[in-house]
């Protein structure tokens, strides 16, 4: 299909435009998954499992797709997910991305490792982003990273569990993605007369915000090889629900887990007093061979039994899918790859294009259901 004239439609097209546009290492560092990618692609696959009932004739003259998510009405019940170093795709892209999420009415979500701080985010886009945090090792540098946050208003912090160590992300490693290698790739990068002249104000190539929500405590690394040993260097991997019980303590906002798959460790976060999680393999990017997302949701939801929010992410490529997470019990989805793609392939535009389209099939997929409210979608509305 010839698409080069034509505006994006749907994620695969998004991520085609954005595979055109990038140099080859970034879209892989977006788009791949560890290992054999086998739990990436089941991520999507497994979707299929699950089958929307159709209920024709009921009256669907009022659907609504607007709900609530962490004290927040949403138009929808989508988030778009931390991802790091996202604005690299495009120039100030968390802030981009921010906007296009304040405008179509959903969170964003701002990585520890994101280009673009959280204070110029809230002060750029107007919006109040919700805040994921990695654990670092010095937990007065956390302390403050906290503290930036509350100060710029997030109300919502999403606590990353499942990257005690990073995955094996094969496309990186074939890519020099990783250390030296990076380092010598973006020197030659940096050289080139048709370089993307949005990378050029990322830290990373001289610029002045490296990471800037780290900012405080590295000082503008000024090659991704620096940025890799400092996670390295400042990354825990000690990290127990002890410490949960700790940020409980020192943030009093809604604090929600993210990267549990098992029953018994969504049951730690309830007794570790958090008000959510997200089931989620981040992406399948970590441990290659577990199982998809949407295939571990209906368990945690059962276990959990509403006793907090059951969030889910991993393979949400439309707003059908959407539709089925919140069937089996989902508050919402969080979407990665979608939103950078997007992002990559036509800027803030490109988010704003995207959320509308998950917003008309989530409406649409609710009206030929027979459904008026987000909250009448029920697992009787699934086929598994
Ligand atoms: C991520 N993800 C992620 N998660 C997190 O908690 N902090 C982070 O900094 C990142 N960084 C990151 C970078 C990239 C390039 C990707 C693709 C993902 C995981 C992310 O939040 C989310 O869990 C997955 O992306 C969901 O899967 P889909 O929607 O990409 O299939």
């Amino acid at each position: 299909m010839d698409m080069n004239n034509s505006f994006p439609i749907s994620v695969e097209d998004f991520r085609h435009f954005a595979k055109k546009r990038l140099p080859n290492f970034l879209f892989d560092y977006i788009d791949g998954g560890s290992n054999d990618e086998r739990t990436m692609a089941a991520n999507i696959a497994d979707f299929e499992d699950y089958c929307l009932k159709q209920q024709v004739m009921s009256d669907v003259g009022s659907v609504n797709t607007s709900t609530e998510l962490c004290g927040q009405t949403a138009s929808m019940p989508l988030a778009l997910a931390p991802v790091g170093m996202a604005g690299m795709m495009a120039r100030r892209g968390e802030v981009q991305a921010a906007k296009a999420a304040k405008a179509a009415g959903v969170p964003f979500t701002c990585s520890t490792v994101g280009v673009c701080s959280v204070e110029e985010i809230k002060q750029a886009s107007t919006s109040i982003p919700w805040f994921q945090l990695y654990m670092l090792r010095d937990r007065d540098v956390v302390l403050q990273i906290l503290e930036r946050a509350k100060l710029a208003g997030c109300n919502t912090l999403i606590f990353t569990v499942d990257l005690a160590v990073a995955g094996m992300r094969h496309r990186d490693y074939r890519n020099g993605m990783l250390a030296e290698g990076l380092k010598a790739k973006w020197s030659m990068f940096s050289q080139l007369a048709t370089r993307p002249r949005w990378l050029m104000d990322v830290g990373c190539l001289g610029g002045p915000h490296a990471i800037g929500n780290l900012s405080d405590v590295v000082d503008n690394p000024n090659s991704m090889a620096a940025f890799k040993a400092f996670i390295d260097s400042q990354f825990d991997p000690s990290v127990t629900w002890k410490d949960i019980t700790w940020l409980r303590s020192v943030w009093d906002g809604k604090l929600i887990i993210k990267g549990v798959l098992e029953v018994d460790d969504a049951r730690q976060a309830v007794d570790a007093g958090a008000d959510g999680v997200v089931v989620s393999n981040h992406g399948g990017r970590q441990l290659d061979g577990v199982a998809s997302s949407i295939s571990k949701l209906p368990a945690v939801v059962d276990a959990l039994d509403k006793q907090i929010d059951v969030f889910m992410d991993g393979g949400v490529r439309s707003g059908i899918d959407v539709v089925k997470a919140v069937a089996l019990g989902a508050k919402g989805v969080l979407i990665g790859r979608p939103w950078v793609w997007a992002m990559a392939a036509r800027q803030e535009a490109g988010i704003t294009a995207l959320l509308t389209r998950f917003q008309q099939e989530i409406e649409v997929a609710m009206a030929l259901m027979g459904v008026n409210r987000i909250a009448e979608l029920n697992a009787d509305l699934i086929d598994h």
